[in-house]
């Protein structure tokens, strides 16, 4: 038996190493991967190496551009929030991770995958979805669904019964549940799991306080071609690299800080802390560029579709037809999402102050307050009033009739 493990080089999944190797008797290949979590991952092909996994069974790998390019953006195509509020930071994530352990799992010969999620949260479905999507005859191995260490207490008996280092957070605890990648950063459990309770502020890790952010605002300039982020200031980047860029421009004015109650999958509420800097900035500027540049049947259409499309990415269905066929009209509408958008940061807000684009569709003739040379007639309006009125007079007629 060989299994494929999502390895971060944390605390519970090296218990699950631990696990899968003693209890389960299977060989182990790890994958790690680098989503722009800003932590070095040497120290995660130590500590296999010191569980005893054979180096050529110990994968790590660079994912960033992959993630932001072919997940990150397709999403921010659709402005997808979660609620009305949630950037999906880690929904986004699971897919490309499943994806590469579906992919490792066949190059190694393993006939199974495994994963760290808890049997209580949304992770473990997308994990699992996304697995089954891409290989039906995959096994998965879901060590917190199948173990006796139903609590983080028990968790941390057995790390210590196993001498398995256990990182304490800044205030020398064991830390919250953490998340995190380039898109975002998120944190639950401990005391963040009374919703009446603020959280405090140690449990922010990559943004300052808006009232401790600049007292001078900064404008940043984000140019789009097709929908997606191309450069910044006019200076071209990748998709990586502008996302990197935003994260520490949002992060120092304090953006994107985000604290909720939420709906899980499987039926739950959870409160979680959020930090998404750049995606907030992103999600505004593109929003400015679609202002535009989108006509209003596309936009609005797009706007009815984009609650559905969330859901589906935050319920692990981003390899499903009903994703691709909404990410088809999406990506459709991106045609002419071309020009640049100029956003002002300011102690926790990133508000679009100017746009521009070749494809605008803005047209300064038709809705000037001044003369605006014939462009426009002001009297076709008075027909398309009646026309549009003429339901709304039937229908107070008969109540002033019928009274
Ligand atoms: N509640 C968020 C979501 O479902 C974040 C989950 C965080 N995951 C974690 N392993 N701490 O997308
Ligand atoms: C977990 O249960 O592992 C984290 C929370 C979630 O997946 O919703």
């Amino acid at each position: 038996k060989k299994v494929v493990l999502a390895y971060s080089g944390g605390l519970d999944t090296s218990i699950i190493l631990k696990w899968l190797k003693t209890e389960y008797g299977c060989e182990v290949v790890t994958f790690t991967a680098d989503l722009g979590q800003g932590e070095e991952l040497e120290p995660a092909r130590k500590k296999a190496l010191d569980m005893g996994i054979p180096a050529e069974n110990i994968y790590i790998e660079d994912v960033r551009e992959e993630f932001v390019r072919d997940f990150v953006f397709p999403m921010f195509r659709a402005n997808a929030v979660y609620e009305g509020l949630y950037l999906l930071g880690t929904s986004i994530a699971r897919p490309l991770i499943s994806k590469r352990l579906v992919e490792i799992a066949a190059e190694t010969g393993a006939d199974a995958v495994a994963h760290g999620a808890t049997g209580k949260g949304n992770d473990q479905v997308r994990f699992e979805l996304a697995a089954y999507a891409l290989n039906p005859d995959i096994k998965v191995i879901a060590p917190w669904r199948e173990w006796d260490l139903s609590s983080r207490t028990k968790l941390l008996e057995f790390a210590e019964a196993h001498q398995i280092e256990v990182a304490k957070d800044k205030r020398g605890e064991a830390p919250f549940s953490v998340d995190a990648n380039l898109l975002h950063t998120s944190s639950e459990g401990k005391v963040l799991e009374d919703p009446a309770e603020m959280a405090p502020d140690y449990v922010y890790q990559r943004t300052v306080a808006p009232e401790d952010a600049p007292e001078t605002p900064e404008y940043v300039e984000v140019g789009f071609e097709a929908g997606d982020a191309v450069s910044i200031n006019g200076e071209a980047m990748s998709p990586a690299t502008i996302l990197t860029k935003l994260n520490e421009l949002g992060g120092k004015h304090g953006c994107g800080r985000l604290d909720l109650v939420e709906g899980r999958f499987v039926g739950m509420k959870s409160r979680g802390v959020y930090e998404t800097p750049g995606g907030t900035l992103l999600l505004e500027a593109h929003r400015g560029i679609e202002s535009i540049t989108l006509d209003r049947g596309a936009a609005h259409l797009k706007d009815e579709l984009m609650p559905r499309y969330a859901e589906l990415i935050y319920n692990g269905f981003w390899f499903s037809p009903e994703r691709e066929m909404l990410q088809a009209a999406i990506d459709k509408s991106q045609t002419h999402v071309t020009g640049s958008v100029t956003l002002k940061l300011y102690k926790g807000s990133a508000k679009t102050v100017a746009r521009s684009s070749d494809y605008s569709l803005y047209s300064e003739a038709h809705v000037t307050f001044e003369d605006d040379a014939g462009a426009y007639d002001q009297k076709d309006a008075a027909g398309f009033i009646q026309l549009n009125a003429l339901r709304l007079k039937l229908l107070a007629a008969r109540d002033k009739r019928t009274k």
